[in-house]
């Protein structure tokens, strides 16, 4: 019967397709072009109705064995398959867990950070507190309230920079604005002064500005570090005790120290204050210009007219004072020779520390 050998031929050629189908996709665009609605087996099986009522059955008989060999041929196609494409998914996207991991370098501490935080520490331990005052700050503190005159060199617009005031105030569209980028961080002296009493033992590190060029030994902003003591009975045997202290926490428990007087506005007397190097023991060398001693600090006893303008009584307080730059104090220690190191932020040199 034509029928029953057409439905024969079906089978074995859709077997052979079904086998060759090389992936998913053209699986089933086999299985539709035997099966679908318009495909091969329907077309075959609309000739039934042609067919006489006894040879009926036999050709249905053998039309169901075609679709369940097929449907089950490309059941296991599909099984195969879909096995291969996970296996190929699993090799392509295989992780080796024995390869070196890649390493992302954490944030660290800048080094000036670092020497900040080490200098302070030196004075928490000796009971101080931190203090901090803005930035942005006014003549008052910077200037008149630390006793400097005027006319003195530092207030000139060419050391410091003055801040327009959006006000419209007559006197700074006359080029006198009392807003300025603090020159120093000892107006956090002034402030602490004026909000507290006696004892006063505080540490004010903080940046400060100045119209410099930046060189090997100057920076536009840098970073002080203030101290302050105000209590009674304060003298300048305790002053030196103290930085002797610092100076040996800082670069060593050999070092030396010395006091040369100064002058600072603010601070009678005054006085630089010189550690013995800590790179040639001072024997001289080209850190220390071959003096053998280092430039660390200024430092003195407050001025009577300092607390004069912050209200403590000179007859029962007495204090001292000192500043120090901590890039300054960085470049010391580590022998870096130029400060702009210090703003470049060049990873090859800040790694080193
Ligand atoms: N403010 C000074 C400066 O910028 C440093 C200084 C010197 C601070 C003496 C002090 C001091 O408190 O007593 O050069």
């Amino acid at each position: 019967m034509a029928l029953i050998d057409e439905l024969q031929e079906l089978r074995s050629a859709g077997l052979e397709s079904i086998a060759g189908a090389g992936d998913l996709s053209s699986l089933d665009a086999v299985r539709v072009a035997l099966l679908g609605k318009k495909g091969s087996l329907t077309g075959v099986l609309r000739g039934l109705g042609a067919l006489s009522g006894d040879e009926r059955p036999a050709a249905g008989k053998v039309s169901n064995e075609v679709r369940l060999a097929l449907e089950a041929a490309i059941a296991e196609r599909e099984g195969i398959l879909s096995a291969a494409a996970l296996e190929r998914r699993l090799t392509a996207e295989a992780i080796d867990v024995t390869l070196p991991g890649r390493r992302r370098a954490p944030g660290r501490q800048h080094l000036i950070e670092k020497v900040t935080r080490e200098i302070s520490d030196i004075f928490i331990g000796l009971g101080y507190r931190i203090a901090e005052g803005p930035e942005v700050e006014l003549d008052y503190y910077n200037f008149t309230a630390l006793n400097t005159p005027p006319d003195h060199p530092a207030r000139n617009a060419s050391d410091t920079f003055y801040v327009e005031d959006l006000s419209g105030d007559a006197a700074v569209v006359a080029g006198e604005s009392d807003v300025l980028l603090r020159t120093q961080t000892s107006p956090v002296q002034v402030r602490v002064m004026e909000n507290s009493t006696p004892p006063i033992y505080i540490l004010a590190p903080g940046k400060v500005y100045r119209r410099d060029v930046a060189d090997p030994s100057h920076l536009p902003q840098f970073t002080q570090i203030e101290g302050l003591v105000v209590d009674e009975g304060i003298t300048f045997g305790d002053l030196k005790g103290t930085l002797e202290h610092f100076a040996h926490e800082m670069f060593g428990p050999d070092r030396a120290v010395r006091l040369r007087p100064h002058f600072f506005p603010f601070t009678e007397p005054s006085a630089e204050v010189d550690v013995s190097c800590h790179l040639c023991n001072g024997a001289g060398c080209r850190m220390c210009k071959g003096s053998g001693w280092l430039e660390v600090l200024g430092c003195g006893m407050v001025d009577p007219n300092v607390f004069g303008y912050v209200g403590i009584d000179p007859e029962r307080y007495t204090g001292f004072a000192f500043g120090m730059g901590a890039e300054r104090i960085a470049a010391l220690k580590y022998g870096v020779p130029d400060l702009r190191h210090f703003i470049e932020s060049d990873m090859r040199f800040l790694r080193q520390f």
